[in-house]
């Protein structure tokens, strides 16, 4: 059973997230290798708005991921899907190397669709966009209870649209 420990990201964190998003496994993804200086504009703007929260994640005390959760209405994926008012969007990336490809990502993301449905009753659906390239994300998020449902187009990948709903709870069990 692994407990995850989420804290809503500062300004502060912007070294090591500028850091973690350098990483090959990570920049071929994201493709947000921005400076320090950009990271912490961006973590002011996310943290100041509506849109999306960010977070940085803990797993046994110490710091090893970087997520962001997002309100869909307000997000470019509500054009490319028939979404519900109360839909949230997940993006993560584990920054910590000696993490990846441990089965930490599947856990997390189990654990976030769950911490999300919790904290918001309206909320019907966790979504995801991952790379349709992007294998170990498509398989965590399989893993984690979210279901394919069908290819996006968007400008720079071709995503696939997967779908957590509450009914996919129980399964795997992970504390939060
Ligand atoms: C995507 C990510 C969160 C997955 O977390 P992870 O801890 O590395 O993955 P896990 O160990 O939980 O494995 C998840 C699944 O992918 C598979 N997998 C992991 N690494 C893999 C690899 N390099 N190639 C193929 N499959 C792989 C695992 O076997 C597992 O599949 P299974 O449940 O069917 O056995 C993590 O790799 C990451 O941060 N990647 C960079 C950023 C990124 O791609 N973010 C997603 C953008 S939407």
């Amino acid at each position: 059973m692994t407990s995850f420990e989420l804290r809503v990201a500062d300004p502060a964190d912007a070294p090591r997230i500028a850091l973690w998003m350098q990483r090959p496994h990570i920049v071929r993804w994201w493709q947000q290798d921005w400076c320090v200086e950009r990271w912490a504009q961006e973590i002011e703007r996310q943290v100041a708005g509506e849109h999306s929260t960010p977070y940085v994640v803990a797993v046994d005390g110490e710091e090893f991921a970087y997520v962001e959760v997002y309100r869909v209405r307000h997000d470019r994926l509500a054009k490319y899907y028939v979404y519900g008012e109360d839909d949230r969007g997940v993006h993560v990336a584990i920054g910590d190397v000696s993490r990846v490809g441990r089965g930490l990502g599947k856990q997390l993301l189990r654990s976030l669709a769950e911490q999300v449905f919790l904290a918001e009753p309206a909320c019907a659906q966790v979504v995801a966009e991952p790379d349709i390239d992007n294998v170990p994300s498509v398989r965590a998020f399989t893993a984690a209870g979210f279901v394919q449902h069908g290819e996006l187009r968007l400008p720079e990948k071709t995503a696939l649209l997967m779908v957590r709903t509450r009914a996919a709870q129980g399964g795997m069990t992970c504390t939060t």
